[in-house]
């Protein structure tokens, strides 16, 4: 094992070939072809029952039960879905697409929540039909549609989602609890009710709906738990307003997802065992003070079950060193991937570790910069790092933790087609998402 940030099953050899779950890179790469997503099946299932067993064991312990959602829209295939399934957790979907993907895989609807700020008629009415555990509503115009789309007899199980000002992580764009974003009803009312409870109110006017509870995700990638627990405190408030006013105790609360894990070497993802046990001595204590008996729970990682699993498999290409404006010298390394199967460093400047892995190097390292093969000078893969002063052609670099948000936001700008997942177990490999193909491409091409 190398350690953070790779996934568990990576290791080196003494010939410093690296190996994923007993398979080395280079049998990977002539078997399956770069770029590559390469998934760590033991590491991912692992990850999955630790957030199940320690959220299990802390909730317990304060009396309340808790169920974990496996947020798909890190990512989703039938074979993901059914590991995570297996392990015990549900499947939160984000679009009928995801849906999609985890009723193919066999998860009951019962196991599935449907999310989004802007959910079609035909989501509303698959997820309906195919009658999911929760819809989990965004706006006061989308909890008329859904109770249209309901009926009295068959209502729809919603949660509304709020939001509570509390914001939290890496980037503007992946902090979804502040008040300026498109998400959820805020908890913060100008004059009157707030959006929250307006919403809270509506969905306990319509017959066709059942109201289950308060669903609040305040942002991913968060390292500090301090956020969950004040946006903890804020939902079981508006819970017990709910219910002075009402007499209606809602029975769940979902915390949503947003566990930090490591990107770079050095970095300490979010344990597990420590956030659940503080996670539930908080919404212990606030419920306490609140005066209100306690929720069911339960939470959407999604990140942290698969972006540690995951790494991604280049080939070099081009290696040139380029003068940089303090005078040293920066070495561009292009591998045969780039922004369309990771957008995530152009996007919210996201940081990543890369390393040769197919040989060892006894030379000393570089100051590099990884960087794909598209027309955007924006096209970084790993910003800085540092790799040997012999990288050339040829050579195969791994990128670390890119389980989540890879190949679930990869495009194909400029026509590249998407790279295959790849699963390893046990010394095998399983191709879970076959690599596109041009053909693929222009088959969409109408000419
Ligand atoms: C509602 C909701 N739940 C869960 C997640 C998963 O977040 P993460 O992958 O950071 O755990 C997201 C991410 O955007 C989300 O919007």
């Amino acid at each position: 094992m190398i350690g953070e940030p790779w996934s568990t099953g990576v290791s080196r050899g003494s010939d410093g070939v690296v190996s994923v779950g007993g398979v080395d890179v280079h049998t990977l790469a002539a078997t399956h072809g770069t770029p590559a997503y390469v998934l760590d099946e033991a590491d991912l299932r692992s990850r999955a029952r630790s957030y199940r067993r320690a959220f299990e064991t802390a909730f317990a312990e304060i009396g309340a039960g808790v169920d974990v959602y496996y947020a798909g829209k890190a990512f989703l295939s039938v074979a993901v879905a059914r590991w995570v399934h297996e392990e015990g957790l549900r499947v939160d979907t984000a679009t009928g697409g995801e849906l999609a993907v985890a009723l193919r895989a066999g998860v009951p609807g019962a196991d599935i929540g449907l999310h989004g700020n802007n959910k079609s008629d035909s989501e509303i009415a698959r997820a309906l039909d195919a009658g999911v555990g929760r819809i989990i509503v965004d706006s006061l115009v989308e909890i008329e549609r859904v109770a249209d789309a309901a009926s009295a007899e068959h209502p729809a199980p919603v949660m509304v989602r709020v939001t509570t000002g509390v914001h939290a992580g890496g980037h503007e764009y992946i902090s979804t609890a502040h008040e300026d974003q498109k998400f959820g009803l805020s908890i913060h009312a100008a004059n009157g009710d707030s959006p929250a409870m307006q919403g809270l109110l509506k969905v306990l006017s319509r017959p066709e709906l059942t109201l289950l509870g308060i669903h609040s995700h305040i942002g991913s990638q968060i390292l500090d738990p301090s956020g969950f627990e004040v946006a903890a405190r804020a939902v079981l408030t508006l819970r017990a307003q709910l219910a002075e006013r009402t007499g209606v105790l809602v029975e769940e609360v979902d915390l949503g997802g947003g566990y930090g894990i490591a990107y770079l070497p050095g970095e300490v993802a979010l344990d597990p065992d420590r956030i659940a046990k503080d996670i539930a001595s908080s919404v212990s204590a606030s419920a306490q003070d609140v005066g209100t008996p306690l929720p069911r729970f339960s939470i959407e990682p999604g990140r942290a079950i698969v972006g540690p699993a995951g790494l991604t498999l280049y080939t070099v290409g081009t290696v040139k060193p380029v003068r940089i404006d303090d005078g040293s010298i920066r070495t561009y390394v292009s591998v045969d991937g780039g922004m369309s199967d990771n957008i995530r460093p152009a996007l919210y400047g996201a940081q990543y570790h890369a390393e040769i892995v197919g040989r060892r190097s006894d030379e000393s390292t570089v100051l590099a910069r990884v960087v794909g093969k598209h027309c955007e000078s924006g096209d970084i893969v790993v910003h800085e790092v540092r790799l040997p002063g012999d990288v050339r052609a040829g050579d195969l670099l791994a990128v670390a933790a890119t389980g989540a948000y890879g190949r679930s936001m990869a495009s194909n700008y400029n026509h590249v087609p998407r790279p295959p997942v790849v699963a390893v177990a046990d010394g095998q490999t399983r191709v879970l998402v076959r690599r596109e193909t041009e053909d693929d491409l222009l088959a969409l091409d109408q000419g």
